[in-house]
């Protein structure tokens, strides 16, 4: 049923093996280049890096940002060559190990490292291109930048600047736990606030989360960054509206640099993961996930052509119905609409109106009945078939058919085609695409050597082949225990959705993460993140101020220096297809 009749094998090179090094690997005839570790200038003559973290926080700001994640290349030059030699590569920066960003690590947190943090966070833009050496490099450009944690935003759609659960003591700025991302139609670039609830804390010991705020995991922690010791804007306790500016999927006009970027609030609010995107009907339809054990996966379809909302100087984003998904143990599903007045959103129930549908989605979802799924991560729609693919990295198995495995510590990927291949359609058809996992634990599991798990990012390249990005969380890699002894670091693979067959390409250092693919219009160069080597991992220790190297030391391997996030540049040796034949 979800065949696409090709007949052409989709996948041309020898599979990589697993390992446990702190050193990148792909297979024979493949080169690579590291490009724009973190701290490298967004201008070539821009403030340079120091690998004692000893940069300030204006100099962050004018530096690429920590754990790169989601990324896209939007190409500059014309006609079919130039056009993969020089564009934009514009990418986000999820989180920061305050251990490896300061000197002294996170002890005694000040307002200059709460702005350090925040210019380490948020989105890059640089321009880059490809030397006649083949290799690329930035060049200077008056369309790089920034958008950080500080940076001013702007929010449209149905929950309005202006309204009074955004009306925080700060003007409008920043996004944060900028994870995965998607692109539009229109050329413009989508990035995704995912765990934004880790900033917030407070001291106050009169301080209670209210019912929305403990739906969204706000408590008085946080996730330990402690800015709100340092920051009146990060304490929850004193300014709680400024946590409802977060969690949406925020809009980037890469090529104009006086643009400010848009919270699009009709997409809602949620530990976004991405916002991948398709066209069907001429409509926009925006696939995103929400990374929680037990959260939803939804979808946006607007209320008519995408092209007609530009032509009257409207945005497509802000105009049409976000659904979240039942998946049904027969194999069907139905895509469930957040609409105020709709089901049980009405004001008897206590929904006051659409913005408060849409400031409060996940308990929105829960009133409907949506499908429990184990942490939706990645989505990713084929070229041709428009079938749709999310990544369950893991979970407690929670969800029925959908989640065949309790708990799930392994996850696995889910496909559906959408009634009639009409993707604004409110009915589909699902099916598990793979069980990831080790064989030696699991004997459902059918991926032999090619074993993985935790698969998080997803890419369809123009022909059709699945990259697949693995996270295993640190708390697991590398661990017998945890039945992750023998998968190694994590990996990038690539999948043929006709044939089901899985291929490993691509191992990364120690304590990473891979994610975030991309390549240049002609296939011929891939982009490939490389997040979080050397994070603190049981299997390889901490890093310290005084040992930041204790995990990592990757890819410096600089004996004074300290692991560092990085976009990694793959070609092949021959100049062809990269993944192909
Ligand atoms: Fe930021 Fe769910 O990965
Ligand atoms: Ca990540
Ligand atoms: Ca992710
Ligand atoms: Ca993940």
């Amino acid at each position: 049923r979800h065949g696409g009749g090709r007949t052409r094998d989709l996948l041309g090179f020898r599979q990589v093996d697993t390992h446990d090094e702190d050193v990148l690997t792909v297979p024979e005839g493949y080169r690579t280049q590291v490009l724009i570790p973190w701290g490298t200038p967004l201008q070539p003559d821009g403030p340079r890096w120091r690998k004692d973290a000893s940069n300030s926080a204006a100099d962050q700001a004018r530096q690429l940002g920590m754990n790169h994640d989601g990324m896209h290349f939007f190409p500059l030059g014309k006609g079919r060559h130039a056009s993969s030699r020089r564009g934009l590569l514009v990418l986000n920066h999820e989180y920061v190990d305050q251990q490896l960003l300061f000197p002294d690590g996170d002890e005694d947190m000040t307002p200059e490292k709460v702005a350090k943090a925040l210019a380490a966070h948020g989105v890059s833009i640089v321009e880059i291109e490809r030397g006649d050496d083949g290799r690329w490099h930035t060049v200077r450009s008056r369309m790089a930048r920034k958008v950080t944690g500080a940076t001013p935003v702007t929010f449209s759609g149905p929950v309005a600047e202006q309204h009074p659960e955004l009306r925080a003591r700060n003007r409008p700025m920043g996004t944060l736990n900028n994870c995965s991302m998607g692109v539009t139609p229109w050329g413009t670039y989508l990035t995704c606030e995912e765990n934004f609830n880790s900033y917030f804390g407070t001291e106050d010991p009169d301080w209670r989360p209210n019912a929305a705020e403990r739906r969204y995991g706000i408590n008085r922690d946080g996730f330990g960054y402690g800015w709100h010791r340092a920051s009146e804007r990060f304490d929850i306790a004193v300014n709680p509206k400024e946590a409802n500016r977060f969690g949406w999927v925020v809009e980037i006009d890469p090529k104009d640099p006086a643009a400010v970027p848009v919270k699009r609030t009709a997409l809602g609010r949620i530990k976004h993961e991405g916002c991948v995107t398709t066209v069907s009907r001429g409509r926009i339809v925006g696939y995103t996930g929400d990374d929680q054990d037990g959260d939803y996966v939804y979808k946006f379809v607007g209320d008519r052509p995408w092209r007609d909302h530009l032509d009257k100087g409207r945005s497509p984003l802000d105009h049409g119905t976000l659904y979240v998904a039942r998946f049904d143990d027969d194999g069907t599903g139905t895509w469930l609409p957040l609409v105020f007045g709709r089901g049980p959103l009405t004001r008897r129930n206590g929904w006051r109106d659409q913005a408060d549908v849409l400031l409060r989605t996940r308990m929105a979802a829960d009133a409907l009945g949506a499908t429990p799924m184990d942490r939706p991560e990645w989505l990713a729609v084929h070229p041709k078939s428009r079938d749709v693919y999310v990544s369950l990295t893991n979970g407690s198995g929670r969800g029925g058919a959908v989640t065949p495995r309790q708990p799930n510590p392994y996850g696995h990927i889910v496909r559906w085609r959408e009634h009639g291949g009409d993707n604004t359609a409110t009915r589909f058809a699902w099916e598990v695409f793979v069980l990831a996992g080790d064989p030696a634990h699991d004997e459902r599991v059918e991926l032999g050597d090619n074993m993985f798990g935790s698969p998080d990012g997803l890419w369809f390249d123009p022909d059709g082949r699945l990259w697949i990005q693995t996270d295993i969380s640190n708390s697991s890699q590398n661990l017998p225990e945890k039945g992750y002894g023998n998968i190694g670091n994590n990996a990038m693979l690539a999948a043929d959705p006709d044939t089901g067959e899985i291929r490993r390409f691509l191992v990364g250092p120690r304590g990473c993460e891979i994610t975030g693919v991309v390549t240049t219009p002609d296939q011929r160069t891939m982009f490939v993140n490389v997040q979080h080597p050397g994070e603190e991992t049981p299997a390889w220790g901490s890093p310290t101020p005084e040992n930041p190297r204790a995990v990592s030391n990757w890819p410096d391997h600089d004996p004074e220096g300290r692991p560092r996030s990085a976009t990694v540049v793959v070609w092949r040796e021959d100049g062809g297809k990269v993944g192909a034949p």
